[in-house]
């Protein structure tokens, strides 16, 4: 079987894992610690990384920090993973499903700024498929219109963007740290941002709003004489996946980047002048791709998906919007572009256990179905 995603752990991690099982304490302690300042040094300038049991509690944090409330709302694309928008509703503010760009597949700014009304607080572009698109444009979207930024940056740890890495500027960024992302600790997320009153609200948030606590529990103490002031979560990150993670961060820069890259440009080499497929455009340099979605034209996506199954290919369709979902969407709601993008959607095996003759193969196996009467 060739898997559409899988984890990669290795012997560093286990051992990683197995001095933290020897230690008192299994929870958060000195190796979160460690973490986030590893990512603190990765990502450079003045950030402060906050590592979360969840790319889904970051979001969920972040949103929380910069004070959301009931009835506020919040500018997000649909196509993107539930995860999103459960994190935007989970604050008690609504989430406002937007169309992605034809050329981009990304939050089209134009359907947003019609969205927009008196309750918008803020928005949530997310980086599909790791791609962030036009980042400055944006910002200036976000400060025209007096809005917080929360980037879902789940799909692009270690990527670029103008040479600048993702998470290393802009206003709050989220990553996911999920057993098949570009790095893993298990399960796993971190917000990243220089605002100190969100870092201040996210540290507490964490660990169930104790006041504080984080700088204890990095000592391996606790609080016993403490103060709650917010709502908080139990939501911070342990010292097992740290330990996980901690590994997966130096693996990436020697082994994973490389070729997570090397694989999809093979995807692009072999598949960018069927006829009968798109390939997600990307922004080409600095992208570390975390998966290879393409669009199956001529009503094909389906034969094609069970052929490859057949062929013991596992794919997969990411995502359908979440404006479909009975929860977010309203009946009458339509939103073209990413409904036309989810009928054709199909994504292709990518992680760093296959071989480039594992794609080689995956490409022409499509290809052969795609081209077939
Ligand atoms: C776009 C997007 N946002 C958020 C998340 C949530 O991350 P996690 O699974 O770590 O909660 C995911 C996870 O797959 C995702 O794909």
């Amino acid at each position: 079987m060739i898997k559409l995603a899988r984890s990669i752990i290795g012997n560093e991690e286990k051992r990683a894992v197995e001095a933290v099982l020897d230690r008192a304490f299994l929870g958060m302690g000195p190796e979160v610690q460690a973490f986030e300042k590893e990512l603190e040094d990765y990502l450079g300038s003045d950030r402060r990384v906050l590592c979360v049991n969840t790319g889904t509690s970051a979001l969920h944090l972040a949103l929380q920090a910069i004070g959301l409330h009931a009835g506020d709302e919040v500018l997000v694309p649909s196509l993107t993973f539930v995860a999103t928008f459960q994190a935007i509703s989970a604050t008690g503010a609504n989430p406002v499903a937007c169309d992605v760009d034809e050329k981009t597949w990304l939050l089209d700014l134009e359907d947003a700024e019609r969205r927009l009304t008196a309750k918008t607080k803020a928005i949530v572009p997310v980086h599909y498929a790791s791609e962030p698109g036009n980042v400055e444009k944006l910002y200036q979207f976000a400060k025209k219109h007096g809005l917080r930024v929360v980037e879902d940056a789940a799909h692009s740890f270690g990527c670029e963007y103008k040479g600048r890495r993702i998470g290393s500027f802009g206003d709050i960024t989220c990553f996911s740290f999920d057993g098949i992302k570009n790095i893993t600790s298990g399960e796993g997320g971190a917000v990243v941002t220089s605002d100190p009153q969100v870092i201040a609200a996210v540290a507490d948030a964490r660990l169930l709003g104790v006041c504080k606590d984080s700088e204890k529990r990095y000592r391996n103490e606790r609080s016993w004489e403490f103060d709650v002031t917010e709502q908080g979560w139990r939501y911070h990150m342990s010292d097992i996946m740290a330990a996980i993670g901690r590994v997966q961060l130096r693996r990436f820069e020697s082994e994973f980047r490389q070729k997570r890259m090397e694989l999809a440009s093979i995807y692009r080499k072999r598949l960018s002048h069927s006829p009968y497929l798109e390939l997600i455009p990307t922004q080409g340099e600095g992208i570390v791709p975390f998966m290879v979605p393409v669009r199956i034209r001529n009503d094909r996506r389906d034969a094609a998906r069970a052929a490859l199954l057949q062929r013991e290919i596992e794919v997969g369709i990411h995502y359908k919007p979440s404006h479909l979902l009975s929860k977010f969407g309203r009946a009458s709601e339509k939103l073209p572009v990413a409904e036309a993008i989810y009928r054709e959607l199909l994504s292709l095996p990518l992680h760093p256990g296959l071989s480039s003759g594992d794609v080689e193969e995956v490409c022409q196996i499509l290809l052969g179905i795609l081209s077939s009467p």
